[in-house]
């Protein structure tokens, strides 16, 4: 098989962040401040990408604008002849360095969304005020003219707000929305039972969203993830694991996915020590789960193999404790169905206390 460049690099600067959403998509383990990789380093991650082939960089964390160097960051990365996108909930960015980042060439902005309500943005993301500051940063946006994607988290709580996040989105005058079901790893795991979606919920946003999309087309484009506990069949993840990505930490460790670390056997390289190039093609990590090669059945004889490459490795590992087995969404999977039973208990289980991602010194109780 033979191994082509990444695509795209997401690159988590901080796990520093002041939300703290529930199901915030950072390791349970988060990396601290001191672990970072400097601006320097970063520099030239950002060159070493693009020598790789690498066309597009999602700046994310955490909350990237906590870093006091994104402006600069921004620079180097387009310097380097990087496609810059920003991951951003919005706060700690100002008119002012919104323009900053405009003049350093930021290309996009995907601003995230955690209800359409400052009540329920402001719940989910466990930050009083997050909600107003976000629409004050949508408007400086839409005045600069940067290009915006809206992301929107939906689950148990906020999936009646989707259609008013979509109209949000068409007010804001974004090209795009990312309507993504929550994905159950590290901190959306523990809070299953606070946020699965019912079936008759995710059957709804289906409706929804294809209707919207009929309706907007030409106006807004509707990227979705579906509600995959109630699905019969698994999502591509990472459109194949070491095929068009990776994610690089905010101390350098080099990821196949952002949950890869959950994956106990797996050793990964780190920029301090090794060239990314090297890395991505000989990185036994990378390898692990690239192709179909490593397939067991039902997965190797199936002709969906190439389609969805089996799924998510790290939803089989957190679900049937192998990272190799066919993804437990798949109606061919022998955990299928015991795992649709679960997906129906979360989803009528008492409303469970939201468990907040913490950072060492905030608090992890729930907002008041
Ligand atoms: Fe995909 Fe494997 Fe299921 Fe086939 S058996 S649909 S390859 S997950
Ligand atoms: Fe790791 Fe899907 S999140 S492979």
């Amino acid at each position: 098989m033979t191994t082509r460049p990444p695509i795209a690099m997401l690159a988590e600067l901080t796990h520093r962040c002041p939300l703290a959403c529930p199901y915030c998509s950072n390791p349970v383990d988060l990396a601290r401040q001191e672990s970072e990789l400097d601006t320097d380093a970063w520099r030239d991650v950002f060159r070493q990408a693009a020598d790789l082939g690498v066309l597009q960089l999602h700046l994310s964390g955490g909350e990237p604008a906590t870093r006091r160097d994104l402006e600069e960051l921004v620079q180097a990365a387009r310097d380097a002849g990087l496609y810059t996108n920003l991951i951003t909930s919005g706060i700690g960015l100002t008119e002012r360095r919104l323009r900053a980042l405009d003049n350093a060439g930021l290309d996009h902005i995907q601003l995230s969304l955690q209800g359409t309500t400052p009540e329920m943005a402001d719940e989910i993301g466990g930050y009083a005020g997050g909600y107003r500051r976000k629409m004050m940063v949508a408007e400086w946006i839409g005045q600069i003219g940067f290009p915006l994607t809206l992301n929107a988290v939906l689950h148990r709580r906020n999936l009646h707000q989707l259609p008013r996040a979509l109209e949000m989105a068409v007010e804001m005058g974004a090209r795009r929305i990312e309507v993504a079901t929550v994905q159950f790893h590290g901190w959306a795991l523990k809070n299953r039972d606070a946020l699965m979606p019912t079936r008759a919920q995710a059957e709804e946003a289906t409706r929804i969203v294809t209707e919207a999309r009929a309706r907007l087309k030409g106006t807004l484009v509707i990227d979705y993830v579906p509600a995959d506990y109630h699905s019969d069949y698994p999502k591509r993840c990472m459109g194949g694991w070491g095929s068009t990505g990776l994610n690089v930490a905010p101390d350098g460790t080099v990821l196949p996915c952002h949950a890869a670390q959950t994956i106990p056997h797996l050793r990964f390289d780190n920029l301090r020590d090794k060239p990314l190039s090297e890395i991505w093609y000989k990185g036994t990590a990378f390898n692990a789960y690239r192709g179909t090669g490593w397939m067991p059945e039902p997965c190797a004889s199936c002709d969906r193999k190439e389609v969805d490459f089996g799924g998510c490795r790290c939803q089989s590992m957190a679900l049937a404790g192998d990272a190799a087995a066919t993804d437990p969404v798949c109606v061919k999977s022998p955990h299928h169905s015991d795992l649709q039973s679960r997906a129906a208990a979360h989803a009528t289980a008492a409303d469970a206390p939201l468990i907040y991602r913490s950072v060492p010194g905030r608090a992890t109780e729930p907002a008041e």
